[in-house]
């Protein structure tokens, strides 16, 4: 069944838990579709765990699109949504609607999605009247990662909780159709869901949220540069490839790789006429 806004809202009348993982590729793409995931989530975070960067400033609107698109070619039935890169949407509400236009023409995203609450909604108001649906991002940023001072769970205050449980009322208000919560306290996330009519999306919020979102290489050990507290392992996929890649090493050396059956053949009498 083909997942849309629609199914973000019926999960959230119905109490029933909404699944997001990102990808940034086709062949990833395709098979957490075919594993029945809801939501697919391009994710800036390809700065980090594809490219290589420190953080996600540095991503671009053309990375979006490449890896949005490779994305949408390989999810039948999750709801692609598409991260808004640094200063795609900060600078003018016109460029915020121009960028978010370009990810779902060129990106073939389902939905987009930004960071930040109050500042931002009208970006999120001119994206949606324009045709968009709009995920919205709170709690621990990363494109403000500079101004956090680092990865830092965020609410931690009264002041800094009320400030959070205000953005996400009107970041709904302005026409997000569910909101991420990320390092965010599980009971702040608690009652923020409460109060929203649309659904909440986990990272490090806790187990009441509506739904829950992780980077795929964390969740299966491909990525070791830094793993939050909040990341559950599922598999140590990077470790098994690592066997593989030194196996196959050893296999090439040694001549044990390509055996027969990895090997074309040709008739015997062509092969006599050529010497
Ligand atoms: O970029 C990303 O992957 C994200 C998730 C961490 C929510 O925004």
């Amino acid at each position: 069944m083909k997942n849309t806004v629609i199914t973000f809202q019926k999960a959230k009348a119905e109490g029933t838990k909404l699944t997001m993982l990102t990808a940034y590729d086709y062949s990833t793409a395709k098979l957490l579709d075919e594993a029945g995931v809801n939501s697919i989530l391009v994710g800036d975070s390809l700065g980090n765990v594809i490219l290589g960067y420190e953080d996600t400033i540095p991503v671009t609107m053309e990375d979006m699109i490449h890896h949005g698109a490779a994305v949408a070619r390989g999810a039948k039935n999750a709801l692609v949504v598409i991260d808004m890169p640094f200063m795609s949407y900060q600078v003018s509400v016109e460029e915020a609607v121009y960028n978010a236009g370009r990810l779902m023409k060129e990106g073939l995203g389902g939905a987009v999605k930004l960071e930040g609450g109050e500042e931002v909604c009208p970006q999120i108001r001119a994206i949606v009247n324009a045709g968009i649906p709009v995920m919205a991002h709170l709690g621990l940023t990363p494109q403000s990662i500079h101004i956090f001072g680092g990865h830092k769970v965020q609410g931690k205050t009264e002041a800094a909780a009320k400030k959070l449980i205000e953005a996400a009322k009107k970041v709904q208000e302005a026409g997000a159709f569910a909101v991420v919560l990320e390092a965010v306290p599980s009971k702040l996330a608690e009652m923020i869901t409460k109060e929203l009519a649309i659904p909440t999306i986990g990272i490090g919020a806790g187990n009441n949220c509506d739904g829950q979102v992780l980077v795929y290489q964390d969740m299966l050990g491909m990525f070791s540069d830094f793993t939050p507290k909040f990341v559950k392992r599922y598999a140590n996929l990077g470790e098994l490839m690592k066997t593989a890649f030194r196996t196959y090493i050893e296999e090439v050396q040694s001549g044990a790789f390509p055996a027969e059956e990895h090997a074309y053949t040709v008739d015997d009498s062509v092969i006599e006429k050529l010497y």
